[in-house]
C-alpha cells in the first residue's frame, strides 16, 4: 500500500468539494474534514447564543466554549458535525441565518487561527481529505495533492437549490445564486487567507462532468503520485 498523503481541496460555495472529498475518502480509505462545517457549527452557535458576530472580541471569547468534532456513520457513510456533543449536520446545512453569517464570522482572524490549529492536528498523521477555502494556502500548504474546484455560478446555484429542496427548504434559484454571489465575495476579498488558488494546485471545472467523471479523474492524479514516489 502506497504511503498515506493529505489531499487539500478548496473552491468556491457549493462547487461539489464535499461530494468529492467524501467519495475520495471512502475510496482511498482515508478520513474526511469538512472545514465549512467547522465555521459552520461556530456560527450556529453564536447566532444561538445571540452573540454579536461583528464584534470579534465576543466571538474571540465564545471559542473557548465550544468543541467541534465529526462522526461518521459506518452503515450510512454519512458524516455529522457535532457541536457541544449535539448532532448540528441539518441545522448548519438548511438554516438561512448561517448561510448569510457564516462568510463575516469566517473573516475574523481569531476564528481562523483557532480553527486551522485544529484542522492542522486532524491531519497529524496523513491519509486525511479535507476541504475549504484555505487547505491547500495555510492549513496544509505542503500537502501532497492540491485541487482547485470550479463550476458556473449557475450551476452551482442549481445545485444547492435541488439540495434545499430534497431537504424540504422551499427558496428560489434568485435567492440561492445571490447567497452563492456574496459568499463568494466575501470569501475572494477578505484580509486573512482569502479562497485563492495555490500555484501548485490542480484546477478542475466540473461545471460538466458528471460525480463519478471527476472522481476518476482525481483518482487518477492520485495514481500519477503514488507512481512518481515509486
Ligand atoms: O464550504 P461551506 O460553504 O460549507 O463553507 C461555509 C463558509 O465557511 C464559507 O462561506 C467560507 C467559510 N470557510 C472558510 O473561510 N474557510 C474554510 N476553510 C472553509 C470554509
Amino acid at each position: 500500500m502506497s504511503a498515506p498523503i493529505i489531499i487539500a481541496i478548496d473552491g468556491y460555495s457549493s462547487c461539489g468539494k464535499s461530494t468529492l472529498a467524501i467519495q475520495l475518502a471512502q475510496q482511498l480509505n482515508y478520513k474526511y474534514v469538512d472545514t465549512g462545517a467547522m465555521y459552520r457549527a461556530l456560527t450556529l452557535y453564536l447566532l444561538r447564543n445571540q452573540i454579536d458576530i461583528h464584534h470579534p472580541e465576543l466571538v474571540a471569547q465564545s471559542l473557548l466554549q465550544i468543541q467541534i468534532s465529526f462522526r461518521l456513520d459506518d452503515t450510512t457513510q454519512k458524516q455529522s458535525t457535532i457541536l457541544n456533543g449535539e448532532n448540528v449536520e441539518d441545522e448548519i446545512r438548511i438554516n438561512p441565518r448561517v448561510a448569510s453569517a457564516v462568510s463575516a464570522v469566517s473573516a475574523q482572524s481569531e476564528v481562523r487561527k483557532f480553527l486551522v490549529k485544529q484542522q492542522q492536528e486532524f491531519g497529524h498523521t496523513k491519509g486525511i481529505v479535507m476541504d475549504g477555502r484555505d487547505i491547500g494556502t495555510v492549513v496544509f500548504p505542503n500537502a501532497e495533492l492540491k485541487l482547485f474546484i470550479t463550476a458556473e455560478p449557475i450551476i452551482r446555484a442549481q445545485r444547492r437549490l435541488d439540495e434545499l429542496h430534497e431537504k424540504g427548504q422551499n427558496t428560489s434559484i434568485e435567492e440561492v445564486l445571490a447567497n452563492l454571489q456574496k459568499r463568494d465575495l466575501m470569501d475572494t476579498t477578505r484580509a486573512d487567507s482569502p479562497l485563492i488558488k495555490a500555484a501548485d494546485a490542480i484546477e478542475i471545472d466540473n461545471s460538466h462532468l458528471s460525480r463519478d467523471e471527476q472522481l476518476n479523474k482525481v483518482l487518477e492524479l492520485v495514481k500519477g503520485l503514488n507512481k512518481n514516489a515509486e
